[in-house]
C-alpha cells in the first residue's frame, strides 16, 4: 500500500463520521501505523528546551538556572549570542557571554530566543498543506501563538497557567501538522479540517500530538491544552489552557501571521468572535484591548527574530 494512493482514494471517498473509513478497516490501520512510524522519524526537541520546560514549573526560574542548563549545547549558546547581538534588542556594544546577556536583554528575551532556535530545525519545512507560508509559515505561527497564548494566560492570572508553560504548549499545538502533511496527498489544501484528517489517516492533528508529546515526555500541563487546542470546551482539566490556545491561535489567524495570504496586524479583531474562550477565562472587554494591544506589540517585533536565528 503506497501513501499516495491510499491517501488520494480516502480523500475521494465520503468522510466517515467517527474518523474511520468503513469500507476498509485494514487499510486504515496500516496508515495509522505509518504515521505513527514517521513520528519517530520527526527531530527530537533540543533537550535544553525540556530542561527549560521542566524549571518552568517551578516557582522562580533564577538566571543562574538560565545559565547552568544553557551551558551544556554549547552549539545553542553560541547561536543564542548571535542573535542577542543582531540589533534586535539594540544594543550598541557586543554581548560576549550568556551572564552579560542575561543582564543587557533580559531572562524573558533570551528565553524567546532559545525556543526559537531549538524549534527552528524541526519546525522550517516546506509543507504542501494547511496554508502556511513556504519559507518559514509553520515556524513563525507556531512562535507566534506560542507568544500570544504566554500573554493570555499572564492576563488572566486568576486561570492558574504559568505562562512558560502556555508559550510551550503553543509553540507545540500544531506539531503533528508537520507528520500529517505528507499524507494528505499532492493537491494542496489550505484549509485542512479535523474530518479531512481523520479521514485520511483515521486521527486528527490533536489526537496525534498527545502521542507526540508524550513520546517526548512533556507533561500533562502542556500536552493537555494542544490536544484541545480545537474543543477547549472537552478539555477537562486541561479547559483554561485549552481556552488561552484557541483564542491564541485566533487571534494570530485574524493577522494572518505565517500564512500565505500577507499579514496584517493593523485589522480589528472583534471581541464577538471568541465569547466562549473569553467566559472561560473570565475575560472581559475592559481587558480585551489591552490584551491585543499585548499581543499585537510582542508580535510585531519577531520578524528580525527569524531572520537572525
Ligand atoms: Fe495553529
Ligand atoms: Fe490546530
Amino acid at each position: 500500500v503506497t501513501t499516495t494512493s491510499t491517501t488520494g482514494k480516502n480523500e475521494q471517498s465520503s468522510l466517515p463520521k467517527n474518523g474511520v473509513p468503513k469500507e476498509n478497516p485494514r487499510e486504515w490501520r496500516n496508515i495509522r501505523f505509518e504515521v505513527l512510524e514517521k513520528v519517530e522519524d520527526l527531530p527530537s526537541f533540543n533537550s535544553v528546551v525540556l530542561e527549560f520546560v521542566k524549571l518552568a514549573r517551578r516557582e522562580f526560574f533564577s538566571a543562574k538556572d538560565f545559565e547552568t542548563v544553557i551551558c551544556k549545547d554549547q552549539a545553542l549558546v553560541a547561536r543564542l549570542l548571535k542573535v542577542a547581538n543582531c540589533g534586535l534588542y539594540g544594543r550598541s556594544r557586543t554581548i560576549n557571554s550568556i551572564p552579560e546577556a542575561i543582564v543587557l536583554i533580559g531572562l524573558d528575551n533570551l528565553k524567546r530566543i532559545v525556543y526559537a532556535v531549538s524549534s527552528q530545525g524541526m519546525m522550517c519545512k516546506e509543507m504542501t498543506h494547511y496554508g502556511f507560508d513556504a519559507k518559514q509559515g509553520f515556524w513563525i505561527h507556531s512562535m507566534a501563538v506560542g507568544q500570544a497564548a504566554q500573554i493570555l494566560a499572564e492576563c488572566c492570572p486568576e486561570c492558574g497557567i504559568r505562562g512558560e508553560e502556555s508559550f510551550v504548549s503553543g509553540l507545540l499545538h500544531d506539531v503533528a501538522k508537520l507528520v500529517l502533511d505528507g499524507f494528505l496527498g499532492n493537491r494542496p489544501h489550505k484549509q485542512v479540517s479535523l474530518e479531512m484528517e481523520r479521514s485520511a489517516v483515521g486521527l486528527d492533528h490533536c489526537e496525534l500530538a498527545g502521542l507526540i508529546l508524550k513520546q517526548w515526555n512533556i507533561p500533562v500541563s502542556i500536552s493537555g491544552p494542544v490536544s484541545h487546542h480545537h474543543d477547549f470546551l472537552a478539555g477537562g482539566e486541561a479547559t483554561k489552557g485549552a481556552a488561552i490556545l484557541s483564542l491564541a491561535r485566533g487571534i494570530c489567524a485574524a493577522w494572518n501571521v505565517g500564512e500565505i495570504s500577507p499579514i496584517d496586524m493593523s485589522r480589528d479583531i472583534p471581541m464577538s468572535r471568541f465569547a466562549a474562550e473569553m467566559e472561560e477565562l473570565g475575560l472581559d472587554e475592559s481587558r480585551w484591548e489591552s490584551v491585543i494591544w499585548n499581543i499585537r506589540q510582542s508580535l510585531s517585533g519577531m520578524e528580525k527574530l527569524f531572520d537572525n536565528a
